[in-house]
């Protein structure tokens, strides 16, 4: 009798946007037959709040291996990263390594892989904003050029990938794997009492996050931001729930009525509090594609996006970081004014089937 050889993978999550792209595709490789998987925590995100709570929620299995790198500058973070994961690669040798995203922890394997000769997939491949000023472009680019199998999540990174020469063999179209663990969230989602807590009425409140370096690190550009979510919760109320990198910038003693400050939820509980929400305000690459999976007004406070399709497809805005058009976006939504979006292509909950078919059609032809 032929057997199949047994194809091994090696997971890479570090950061929060990581968890909910790799959960679906390490279940559904766990469901097909011949696969070992072998999942490597880098530790960039370490709180509970950051990063235990989502195993929890997005039922993964616990990290086999935990690289405990922690915060630090970019160099800092990305080459521990580097020192760290470079010996577990040695000795699991997997068929492919699989990251995910545009974190630090992301190229930061990426590299070390491809000087190692392990192929590389990059799940959420192909996304540009076209700001070189983002460390997440950065991450971005030189992930995708390292990478030799390249999942997009919508066609434009399809078209970004083929404009900077990549080899369109290498690219495989296959939906958005984030929606994949929302729909499977969805019902728990459902099931909480979030809103209950915080004392919150379907429909009746707005959402905002802020954590981008260039809107949370300039002093100007976040008390900006922040007068304008003032303005906002003088309206409704406003649930604000706080990254670790914001509340450490903001100024003592700010809790302007209206504003509801938060602790970083957890993923089921902020699915919740998103399907439920009259409006989302964010800088956000994630919540600007679960708003517009949900059919929830989202105006994002940034100047581009790597994620057009919420906009020409969802119901996503770019708004910019001008506090008076953010304000003056968000009396709109709440007025009514609201433009309906449509789900992209391929975003249904099935994007990890496509991913492993190719992970395991590729591994199996490598041997
Ligand atoms: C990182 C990603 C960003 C992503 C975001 C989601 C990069 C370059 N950036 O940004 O793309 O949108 O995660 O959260 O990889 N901290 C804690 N506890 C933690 C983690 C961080 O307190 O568990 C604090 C530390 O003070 C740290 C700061 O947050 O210095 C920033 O963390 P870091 O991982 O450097 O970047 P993020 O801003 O979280």
């Amino acid at each position: 009798m032929r057997t199949v050889p047994t194809v091994k993978v090696l997971h890479v999550v570090g950061a929060r946007p990581n968890f909910m792209k790799v959960a679906p595709v390490l279940a559904q490789l766990r469901k097909r037959g011949q696969v070992r998987q072998v999942l490597v925590h880098t530790g960039q995100h370490y709180d509970a709040k950051m990063s235990d709570v989502f195993f929890q929620d997005l039922g993964m299995p616990q990290p086999d291996v935990h690289l405990g790198v922690g915060s630090g500058s970019h160099a800092q973070q990305t080459a521990r990263v580097m020192i760290e994961v470079e010996p577990v690669l040695a000795r699991e040798m997997p068929e492919v390594v699989v990251v995910a995203g545009d974190v630090n922890s992301t190229v930061a394997v990426a590299l070390v892989a491809a000087k190692m000769g392990i192929p590389i997939a990059h799940i959420e491949a192909g996304l540009r904003s076209r700001d070189w000023t983002m460390p997440e472009e950065i991450n971005r680019v030189l992930t995708d050029r390292l990478s030799d199998l390249l999942f997009t999540p919508s066609r434009d990174g399809d078209e970004n990938l083929r404009k900077e020469g990549i080899d369109p063999e290498r690219v495989h179209f296959v939906g958005n794997v984030m929606i994949d663990s929302l729909h499977a969230a969805l019902p728990r989602a459902r099931e909480s009492r979030i809103r209950e807590r915080l004392e919150l009425s379907r429909q009746g409140y707005a959402l905002a996050t802020l954590h981008r370096p260039a809107n949370v690190d300039d002093p100007a550009a976040l008390s900006g931001l922040l007068s304008a979510l003032a303005e906002v919760a003088v309206s409704i109320p406003v649930v604000f729930p706080i990254h670790p990198r914001t509340r450490a910038r903001l100024p003592a003693g700010f809790e302007p009525r209206g504003l509801k400050l938060v602790e970083p939820l957890g993923y089921v509980d902020f699915l919740a509090l998103i399907a439920d929400a009259r409006l989302v305000m964010t800088d956000s690459g994630g919540i600007q594609e679960e708003t517009t999976a949900l059919g929830v007004p989202c105006l994002t406070l940034r100047e581009n996006t790597e994620r057009p399709v919420t906009v020409e497809t969802g119901t996503n805005q770019l708004v910019g970081t001008d506090p008076a058009r953010a304000v003056s976006a968000a009396r709109e939504v709440l007025a009514g004014r609201v433009r309906p979006g449509r789900i992209p292509e391929l975003w249904d909950g099935r994007a990890a089937e496509r991913v492993a078919d190719v992970l395991l059609k590729s591994g199996e032809e490598r041997r």
